[in-house]
């Protein structure tokens, strides 16, 4: 499986991907909003760090529109996938830009016949948004058990994002099921690396060996 990181933020970026954690990137918006200043700096700077791929996503809502903007991202980098929203236009751009041999994200998927549909338009990625789904009290992880078992019916090769991921449990049900990819914020990619035996036991390794040093000395 493997792991993005769903964030504008470069000193995150760059703290995981020093621990060589780091699959890809996946921007939106509403991400490079929060981190403010330039987000065109930022989007060149995450290609730059990033050797994976970088899911970087259109604003405009006409095919035209993403077109245009598809092209201008992409000159960002070699890395850079385009994502566009599951709409008509959206599908259309997805289709244009993927015979133009240039990688598309389909994102804001909350079904499974939309992720069939983002599959026969020729999406790289289909990015199921599981938290926003178990907001509203439906079951997100169910989605992706769903879009895996027709994707294998059908020998679909449009990968399986798993997206608004909101705790480690996601991680590991999704990676039960098998999807290809999960897109994770910081925080969660923190907290699948602690423990806290992990914590206890160090420290006690550590209070053994200055005992084992005193010893030694008196
Ligand atoms: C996916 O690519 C999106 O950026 C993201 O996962 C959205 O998640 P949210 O529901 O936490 O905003």
């Amino acid at each position: 499986m493997k792991i993005f990181l769903d964030t504008a933020n470069l000193q995150s970026i760059r703290m995981y991907n020093d621990m060589g954690l780091l699959d890809g990137i996946t921007t939106n918006p509403s991400l490079l909003a929060k981190e403010g200043g330039d987000p065109q700096k930022a989007m060149e700077e995450i290609t730059r760090i990033i050797k994976g791929d970088v899911s970087l996503e259109v604003v405009a809502t006409d095919y035209e529109g993403m077109m245009d903007e598809g092209h201008r991202l992409k000159k960002y980098g070699q890395n850079v996938v385009i994502k566009v929203p599951i709409t008509a236009d959206g599908l259309k751009a997805c289709k244009s830009l993927t015979q133009e041999g240039i990688p598309v994200n389909v994102t804001l998927v909350f079904s499974p016949n939309q992720a069939v549909l983002a599959a026969k338009a020729g999406a790289k990625y289909v990015s199921p948004f599981i938290g926003r789904l178990d907001d509203i009290g439906q079951d997100g992880m169910g989605l992706i058990e769903e879009i895996k078992q027709i994707f294998a019916n059908y020998n679909f090769k449009t990968q399986i994002l798993v997206a608004s991921v909101r705790h480690p449990m996601h991680v590991v049900q999704a990676a039960k099921i098998g999807a290809d990819v999960v897109t994770l914020p910081p925080d969660v990619l923190g907290k699948m690396l602690k423990h806290p035996l992990t914590d206890i036991g160090l420290k006690n390794f550590l209070a053994d060996w200055e005992k084992l040093k005193q010893s030694n000395h008196s």
